[in-house]
């Protein structure tokens, strides 16, 4: 087992090294899209660009690499933006969903994390 933590929601979820990222949040029921997205998303097919996720921590092979369709619709995001339906879960990892309506505490929120041991 492996810990995703997701600073937003400020917990902690184990889950199978190989689980894809989308399909844990949704699991876990979390809030994965914003409007648009919840509108309307692709379900995970790579189409819709609404699923992302930004890696706030964690190792460099914590996350599989990205894939081709990410490649593409990533191209003007910051570097450590992915979508999260293309993700695969390697080990032990901080995500911040929905990056692009960043909580206002964010910063509060990423000092929490560092000061708090990621499981492995
Ligand atoms: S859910 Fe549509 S791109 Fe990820």
């Amino acid at each position: 087992m492996t810990t995703i933590r997701f600073i937003r929601e400020e917990i902690d979820i184990k889950c199978k090294p190989g689980e894809n990222l989308r399909d844990l949040v949704i699991k876990e029921r979390l809030q994965l899209y914003g409007l648009k997205g919840i509108l309307g998303n692709c379900g995970g097919a790579g189409q819709c660009s609404t699923c992302f996720v930004s890696v706030e921590g964690g190792s460099k092979n914590s996350l599989s690499p990205l894939t081709s369709v990410e490649e593409e619709k990533l191209k003007n995001r910051p570097e450590n933006w992915r979508l999260a339906c293309q993700t695969l879960i390697k080990s032990s990892a901080v995500i911040l969903t929905k990056p692009q309506s960043p909580p206002s505490n964010l910063k509060e929120l990423k000092e929490a994390s560092d000061n708090k041991k990621l499981p492995k």
